[in-house]
């Protein structure tokens, strides 16, 4: 369960973080004189994280002298060690005392906390099954209750993303994707529909359904939509997630061995979509929005698809199969070819896509490519580092097409080693007509070690910034 962030009063003897932008503000609290100079000795010492047991309570000096991207970042990693120390003693609740008086820092300090306290695991027993912390009070002058509301929606997407990427298979097939939105849908208000094997196989989706060849569950495909009467926008924005609830490789099975132990998370894409819906169903947000999920597993069942087969696909091309671990793009081409239906302003796609990303830039970012304007990039981009979700935009030049030519069909699922991320995108950039921004999150989605508020496996990347984007969309 994700503690409740609430507007209130930070009461004497409760746990709490204080939040100054210099020495000065600590004036306004009743330290004694020991307690001051203790205070003042680690201020001078540089130290900007401050924890003083006062026996009845923890109190926890926060300076942060700066503003900008970076401070709010350093916050929210302040707010995991903050989390730490409350966990290692038991603590359940604390409060943020705003005496900054700057919203942004002492929000970002709120979700660093609230972002560390996620937890996940099938333990009947021990610590990681009981602790919770259950409650993060904050007092401010400046903040206001709607910030609270919209920071605790934001959170709970977040949670429901990583949860979505933690299960695995076994409980997590794409029936029970499919399911799980209709369910999250009721929850939030954005309607769903699920198109069945039989309905797909009549919309000729012939890579999702040659991925799922190897597999004995059925594909499905979800679209979920949220239009309120106030969108802003009269064309929709369209997400597309890459649903690979496992990824073997397929007749290509994965080698190693230890490269399969975290394919789980290969619905990363899907899950951040989903968790994206949530946030801006839960927040209201004035926009028209469809998300798109096609979901299998990929397995190396007796049927499986097999290098030289030829799909198929959704918009009538042709594509040799030249490797089927390079089945994310198969079923995402199928999507994204859909989605020229809904005739959208603009098309985000997110797939846990290729190693290539992660050998690029390994797992502090996002890769970007597509046909979207300049300043839609720069936008996400932009909201990138507010939310340090960020996005490096690729080159996307027309020479890389040269390289998914096939001898015998269209395209053929195989580039070269070399800008292996680039061509996966040159691939899906075949099936659009609208402009369009592809994000290639296989680096940032799961963590093999814990990554402060991140935290460890599924980080539930792509919803904090998608939010922020679509919210600016929204105005
Ligand atoms: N799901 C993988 C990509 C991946 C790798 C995700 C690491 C998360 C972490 C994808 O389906 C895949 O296997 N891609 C291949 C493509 C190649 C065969 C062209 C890859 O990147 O190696
Ligand atoms: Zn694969
Ligand atoms: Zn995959």
């Amino acid at each position: 369960m994700q503690p409740t962030i609430i507007k209130g009063q930070a009461t004497a003897n409760s746990n709490t973080a204080v939040i100054i932008s210099k020495a000065e503000d600590l004036s306004q609290l009743s330290l004694n004189s020991n307690e001051l100079a203790y205070i003042q000795g680690k201020l001078d010492a540089d130290k900007k994280l401050i924890t003083l047991n006062q026996l009845s309570n923890f109190l926890f000096i926060v300076l942060s002298d700066k503003d900008g991207n970076d401070e709010l970042e350093s916050l929210r990693k302040k707010g995991n060690s903050i989390f730490k120390t409350l966990k290692g003693e038991d603590l359940n609740t604390v409060s943020l005392l705003d005496l900054k008086g700057c919203t942004q820092s002492t929000l970002a300090l709120a979700e660093g906390i609230a972002l560390s306290a996620y937890s996940f695991n099938y333990k009947t027993e021990g610590k990681e099954k009981e602790f919770a912390l259950t409650e993060i009070t904050v007092q401010s002058e400046v903040i206001t209750e709607d910030q609270i509301t919209e920071l605790n929606h934001i959170v709970d997407s977040v949670y429901i993303t990583r949860d979505l990427v933690n299960t695995p298979v076994d409980r997590l097939n794409a029936t029970d994707i499919a399911d799980f939105m209709v369910a999250q849908g009721q929850k939030d208000g954005f309607t769903t529909e699920v198109l069945n094997k039989t309905k797909i196989e009549a919309l000729k989706f012939g890579g999702l359904l040659g991925v799922n060849k190897g597999s004995i569950d059925p594909p499905t495909f979800t679209i979920m939509e949220w239009k309120p009467e106030n969108a802003k926008n009269t064309k929709p924005y369209v997400l597309v997630g890459k649903g690979v609830v496992f990824d073997t490789g397929g007749i290509n099975l994965k080698t190693p061995p230890g490269s399969l132990d975290t394919m789980k998370c290969d619905m990363g894409g899907a899950a951040s979509v989903i968790g994206t819906m949530a946030a801006i169903a839960k927040n209201k947000l004035p926009i028209h929005i469809i998300g798109l999920v096609p979901a299998t597993d990929n397995r190396p069942g007796e049927n499986a698809i097999v290098p030289g087969d030829i799909l198929t696909m959704h918009n009538g091309l042709t594509v040799e199969v030249l490797n089927t671990d390079a089945e994310g793009r198969l079923i995402m081409a199928d999507a994204i070819s859909y989605a020229n239906k809904y005739e959208p302003e603009l098309v985000i796609d997110l797939a846990t896509l290729t190693g290539s990303a992660v050998m690029a830039i390994g797992e502090y970012g996002t890769v970007g490519m597509g046909t979207a304007s300049d300043a839609t990039f720069a936008q996400l981009e932009a909201d990138g580092y507010a939310t340090h979700e960020r996005v490096v935009r690729f080159p996307f030049w027309s020479d890389y097409d040269e390289l998914i030519k096939s001898d015998i069909a269209d395209i053929k699922n195989l580039g070269s080693r070399e800008g292996g991320s680039i061509t996966a995108g040159k691939f899906l950039a075949k099936f659009t007509n609208y402009p369009w921004i592809h994000l290639d999150i296989a680096g940032p989605s799961f963590h093999l070690k814990e990554s402060s508020y991140r935290g460890k496996g599924g980080s539930g990347v792509g919803v904090r910034l998608l939010y922020q984007f679509f919210k600016g969309l929204s105005k």
